[in-house]
């Protein structure tokens, strides 16, 4: 049997999901029996070890092991362990083979494997990711939003009982992301997301250390040492929190006591944060809340009674889940994996399966070209980010824009790719993910025509295509915001 897999590589925990010969979506559990695994990279015995033990370490001492490394992703950042350096990529690449290793262990070989990504990491994000999973040896074609998965899932459980619009909330150990979807039967359209890099259960853990360490210095005029509660100490506490009222530390003789309600209070400002991106998302949709069928979950935060309370004073209702929201984007990215795979070695049963599945997404950032402008503000010419695809349009897209030349014997256009979360005109706001020149035939007057052609296409690649509309000459440029080809990388251009 060919195994397609999807992998949910999370800032706190990652896991791993297979479709089986029923056609269902099945959790891969690692040689403990755990159906997820702590992203967290240690040395050990002068080998890289991942998961459990490093939590440990870390949560002792955060120069033992490297955690939290997603939330950097593509950055230029180092981590530390002992006296090696590690890249957010290198720490990626070491989970991510640490999954395929108990993955072959307990199904096999891995044929094609999807990985789930934050629907707002950007685009050094996503080729860092598809880098991470070269490293670790995966033939990895497609990444897809963990919104998404998680729809895909909850729609395939649903089979076609699901029609309409749903709000899918994730909250896991370090991002949020809240997305408004359609959803008939098993075809799932995203209308509009919203989401941070650093909002989730760490800050969560933080907020209850400080609680308790300040409650313990009153208590006993000492400061609290991680050595005798640490940050997972405290993750375990809020974890009780979530089915207690109180609970009761022992520290060193002393015992503090923490309610519910300290904590929710202690969040409050998060979970006022949370609240305003889903009104930010469902403006992008158009939606009003009352319009939202269901709110589906994600992200094991989801399960904090203040997080549900918050929940349902946006969106009026109760929020629902069809599964373990610790498993549900690991699973929807099994399918999704299973649904782009190659048709032809799937299983009868795998085909009927995920046959009726189709998803469309949109755009999650605005793609712009800088050019001279008239700038209002300052009454004269100068560098403006002309928007030309919007965030939030359905994909594939294609959007056509003219410019002019600006000077008489102008042999030189340069091209400036840009990209940007907000609809900014200012170019020292926006990211140029590539540049190159489009060269003119000389002795020309000015004014003449450039058209600029940016397509976003289904397999998430960007084709952009400058032109000069007398000569015909052309610059091109094909990226690929999802690595469609495993060797298809942001320094890879193909520019002719
Ligand atoms: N019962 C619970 N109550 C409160 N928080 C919980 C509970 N169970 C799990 N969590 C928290 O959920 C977080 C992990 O969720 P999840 O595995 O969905 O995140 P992730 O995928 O690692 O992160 P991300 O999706 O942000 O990259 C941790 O912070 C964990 O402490
Ligand atoms: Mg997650």
């Amino acid at each position: 049997m060919t195994n397609f897999v999807g992998i949910d590589l999370g800032t706190t925990f990652s896991a791993a999901a297979y479709i089986d010969q029923t056609g269902r979506p099945v959790i891969i559990r690692d040689e403990d029996g755990n159906n997820i695994i702590p992203s967290c990279v240690a040395i050990e015995g002068g080998k890289i070890d991942v998961g459990e033990e490093a939590k440990k370490a870390w949560g002792i001492d955060e120069n033992l092991a490297a955690a939290r490394f997603k939330r950097v992703m593509g950055e230029d950042q180092k981590f530390t362990i002992g006296e090696h350096d590690f890249s957010p990529t290198d720490l990626s690449a070491a989970v991510l083979k640490k999954i395929a290793e108990y993955s072959r262990n307990e199904i096999g070989e891995i044929h094609e494997a999807v990985i789930t990504i934050p629907a707002n990491f950007s685009t050094e994000a996503r080729e860092a990711t598809m880098e991470a999973a070269k490293r670790a040896g995966l033939t990895v074609k497609y990444i897809v939003n963990e919104p998404t998965a998680a729809a895909l899932y909850h729609a395939f459980k649903q089979g076609d009982d699901l029609h309409g619009i749903y709000a899918v909330y994730d909250l896991g150990g370090g991002t949020f992301d809240v997305s408004i979807i359609k959803v008939e039967g098993h075809d799932v359209t995203v209308m509009g997301t919203a989401g941070v890099s650093r909002l989730g259960g760490d800050d969560f853990d933080k907020s209850l250390y400080k609680l308790i360490a300040e409650k313990y210095k009153s208590q006993t005029g000492e400061n609290l040492s991680p050595k005798d509660f640490s940050l997972n100490d405290a993750e375990d506490k809020k974890k009780s929190l979530s089915k207690k009222e109180s609970v009761r530390i022992g520290v060193n003789r002393e015992v503090v006591e923490v309610t519910r309600k300290e904590f929710e209070e202690g969040i409050s400002s998060l979970i006022a944060q949370a609240e305003m991106l889903c009104e930010e998302a469902l403006e992008e949709a158009r939606i009003d809340p009352s319009e939202v069928k269901e709110v589906l979950l994600a992200g094991g935060s989801t399960r904090i009674p203040a997080i549900q309370a918050s929940i349902k004073s946006v969106f009026s209702r109760e929020p629902m889940s069809t599964g373990n929201v610790d498993e549900v984007v690991a699973l929807g990215a099994a399918l999704y994996a299973a649904y782009k795979g190659d048709q032809a070695v799937l299983t009868e049963v795998q085909k009927q399966s995920v046959g009726g599945i189709k998803v469309s997404e949109k755009t999650s950032k605005y793609f712009g070209t800088i050019s001279i402008g008239f700038d209002e503000e300052r009454g004269q010419q100068a560098l403006t980010n002309s928007i030309i695809i919007n965030k939030g349009n359905t994909i594939p897209c294609s959007v056509t824009e003219s410019f002019y030349t600006v000077y008489e014997g102008q042999t030189n256009v340069q091209c400036k790719l840009t990209e940007s979360s907000m609809p900014e005109t200012d170019p020292q706001f926006v990211k140029v993910i590539w540049e190159g020149d489009l060269k003119l035939p000389p002795n020309r007057p000015e004014s003449q025509e450039i058209k600029i052609t940016y397509s976003y296409d289904d397999n998430q690649i960007l084709h952009c295509v400058y032109e000069d509309v007398a000569s015909g000459q052309k610059t091109n440029v094909d990226i690929s915001m999802a690595s469609k080809e495993e060797e298809t990388s942001i320094d890879q251009f193909m520019v002719d």
